[in-house]
């Protein structure tokens, strides 16, 4: 396949609403690093875009939580977010803002050219109003249950428990989360962009020309979208922050953020251009330019549908390719900010590496790790102690060690000159040495061009392994042994080491090359060892064994990397369960505080028939005893005087009773459920309880003593 002329490369523009966290980092912007380098060290004319994504509704709603405007909320997480990236050795050609005025400009044009071609329609609606805030409410502000899932947070722009995308009119029991009430229905007019008109060219494009060589999970995502039938999806908002829709008779009307945020793509590149005096034009307009988007998978519907059409429309280049990566977990459950789950960037850097000296190290290790467990087809799972695996089996032990070695060895055996290579001595095992560089540079290019990012650098590693292994069978320290009536290694024996020694340097340069795009830090501080200069990463110098002249003296071996300890890992792990358990505690807190009337609306059944609540037996019982269940913190087991018989029943109230205190109590039971199984007794019914706004548990009886076995309906 021919070249592109240029490569234009986006990461999804971050809200500038919080610290981002590693899972983020792990999905979009550590790939895109990553295959930017690549094709920097390949010369290729490439610009990596990135900024704050600052309109929608998350950053008022920031601005609230914080006490604060949403200006302010903007101003302060930008610069975070940016050095964060920085940190950690991501980067960007620009890293732009959503609120410059070019951007604004930028999207309004886009808006004017489409809605002046007649691409966008509009329609007068209702919309969900909320009466006490006096506001209509933006997808964000309602709250809800996802009809795919049953999640009872989904928002009305989506469920971030399945990563369905939603509008409000779709979530069960919608409620504003600005008042907590359910919101009412008004009238408004918006702007919308036919998605129905381009469903033959989406079938097209992503399934016909696209279906082979973009990710599975991508295409999949985008096929039950379009197979779903599309629809027109509203591109303004009655919402007082963002940009402004220009047309007069819009006021107090915005864009849709998502209209807005990957338009931000293009004013990047344009401030990017004035910048640099360059044109930004062919890298949005020429058909010679790759345009790849690194999005996490929450992101495609945009990236795939909304986008592209709009990109059509408005006559520019789509992308080649949107490698989307799944989700990262965290030591066994979801990531999420609202609970705290997480590991911030900046935590990570505030412990690896400000703390440390040279801890830019520690970037790596990051980098290494995340890239090793990236979610490329699955979702994968980030564990301290897989960090600290990784780091200390795979990075000490096999890259560190192999560079580590060599240069330890040179300075004993070699005079601290990188040796003389006799070609005349190869042996059948330096000659696999040399073909296996080789091979690398190959195997790697293709997984790198394939967005394999985790095999590619697994390849890197297996490269430093096959030198550790060569390295062990020579066993030049051996060889030296082999001394002369002088008490001096012989010539010939010297010859053989200077060979092993000629090769593994000229290894550990190429291991640089190769590592260089994964572990930036790492690289640099390889060219540091070797005394070379920066021009020798160039990836068309991968494979030569020529890297490093003969004669030239190199400095003495510094590690590359530190062990990490257990009680490293151990203080993490503890410090991200303190920290999501202060945050448990926090909002129950905030709930128990809270007014009844303001609590979050218990969700109503759907209607029964008065038949199937006949079929419910209910009576009245009375406990005769109660005891713990062995190894279950949770159950209690009962048993239950019903009158014409006394049952076992197991229930899930030890941790709020102690067995002692209800022996003897009333409650309600309901007497014909099925039997069930619970740590190995069965139970032969189920006790009612109520529920407080602090959780704590009631038992339901009747106000009198009755007696027990009398029914209940
Ligand atoms: N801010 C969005 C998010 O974090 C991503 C925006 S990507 C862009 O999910 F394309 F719209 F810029
Ligand atoms: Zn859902």
């Amino acid at each position: 396949m021919s070249q592109p002329k240029r490569y234009l490369i986006t990461a999804a523009l971050p809200y500038a609403n919080g610290l981002k966290h590693i899972g983020h980092l792990a999905g979009a912007y550590l790939p895109a690093d990553i295959y930017v380098r690549y094709l920097k060290a390949q010369k290729r004319d490439v610009v990596f875009v990135c900024g704050s994504d600052e309109h929608g509704t998350a950053i008022p709603i920031q601005a609230m939580k914080e006490g604060t405007t949403a200006q302010a909320i903007i101003d302060k997480y930008h610069p975070i977010i940016e050095q964060n990236f920085k940190d950690l050795g991501i980067q960007f050609d620009i890293y732009h803002r959503t609120s410059a005025p070019i951007h604004h400009e930028t999207a309004q044009e886009f808006f004017t050219v489409l809605n002046n071609n007649g691409d966008l329609e509009t329609k007068d609606s209702e919309q969900y109003y909320d009466e006490e805030a006096k506001t209509f409410l933006a997808d964000r502000y309602i709250k809800g249950t996802c009809p795919n899932c049953g999640n009872e947070n989904a928002y009305g722009d989506q469920c971030e428990k399945c990563g369905t995308a939603l509008s409000p009119d779709e979530l069960i029991n919608p409620v504003s989360t600005l008042s907590g009430k359910p919101p009412v229905k008004k009238a408004t007019k918006h702007w919308y962009l036919p998605l129905n008109r381009h469903e033959d060219f989406l079938r097209e494009w992503i399934i016909k020309e696209h279906g082979n060589d973009w990710r599975s999970t991508v295409v999949g995502q985008c096929k039950s979208w379009i197979d779903g039938g599309l629809q027109p999806r509203a591109v303004t908002r009655d919402l007082d922050w963002g940009i402004q829709v220009p047309l007069p008779d819009a006021k107090g009307k915005v864009l849709y953020v998502w209209f807005d945020a990957p338009i931000g793509y293009i004013s990047a590149t344009k401030q990017w251009a004035i910048d640099n005096n360059k044109d930004w034009s062919p890298y949005w307009n020429d058909k010679d330019t790759k345009l790849v988007h690194f999005i996490g998978k929450d992101n495609i519907v945009f990236h795939c549908i909304i986008f592209p059409v709009m990109l059509k429309l408005h006559g520019n280049i789509l992308p080649a390719n949107v490698p989307a990566n799944e989700f990262m977990n965290l030591e066994g459950d979801k990531m999420s900010t609202s609970r705290n789950w997480k590991l911030d960037m900046q935590d990570y850097i505030d412990d690896f590496i400000n703390k440390e000296n040279g801890g830019s190290q520690m970037a790596d290790v990051l980098r290494y790790y995340l890239t090793t467990i990236a979610p490329e087809t699955k979702d994968s799972e980030f564990t301290w102690k897989g960090f600290q695996d990784a780091n200390n089996s795979e990075l000490v032990s096999i890259f560190g060690n192999f560079v580590n070695r060599a240069f330890v060895l040179m300075h004993k055996l070699c005079g601290g000159k990188v040796p003389t290579y006799h070609a005349d001595l190869a042996d059948a095992a330096d000659n696999k040495l040399i073909e296996d560089i080789k091979a690398a540079k190959e195997t790697i290019e293709s997984l790198l061009e394939q967005y394999k990012f985790r095999d590619a650098l697994f390849e890197v590693i297996d490269l430093a392994r096959k030198g550790n292994k060569y390295m062990q069978d020579k066993a030049p320290w051996i060889v030296a042994k082999q001394t002369g009536e002088d008490g001096n290694t012989t010539e010939s024996a010297q010859k053989l080491i200077d060979n092993c020694l000629h090769l593994c340097l000229q290894l550990t340069a190429n291991l640089a090359i190769f590592i260089h795009p994964f572990l930036p830090f790492t690289a640099k501080k390889m060219l540091h060892l070797m005394k070379v200069v920066e021009k020798i990463l160039d990836w068309e110098n991968a494979g030569s064994l020529k890297l490093l002249s003969v004669g030239y003296t190199l400095r003495a071996p510094e590690l590359l990397f530190r062990k990490i300890e257990d009680d490293e890992v151990k203080a993490q792990v503890e410090k991200l369960q303190a920290a999501a358990k202060a945050k448990d505690a926090e909002k129950a807190q905030a709930e128990a505080s809270k007014p009844v009337a303001e609590k979050a609306p218990a969700e109503i059944k759907p209607t029964i028939q008065f038949d199937d609540f006949a079929k419910i037996d209910l009576r009245v019982g009375k406990i005769v005893s109660a005891e713990k269940v062995e190894k279950a913190d949770k159950l209690l087991k009962l048993q239950v005087d019903l009158g014409f018989e006394t049952r076992t029943i197991v229930s899930g109230i030890a941790m709020h009773f102690k067995p002692e205190e209800i022996v003897g109590k009333q409650v309600t039971v309901v007497t014909n459920l099925a039997p069930r199984k619970m740590r190995g007794i069965e139970s032969n019914g189920m006790i009612l309880m109520a529920e407080d706004a602090s959780g704590k548990l009631h038992f339901v009886n009747p106000d009198n003593e009755v007696n027990a076995g009398a029914g209940v309906s």
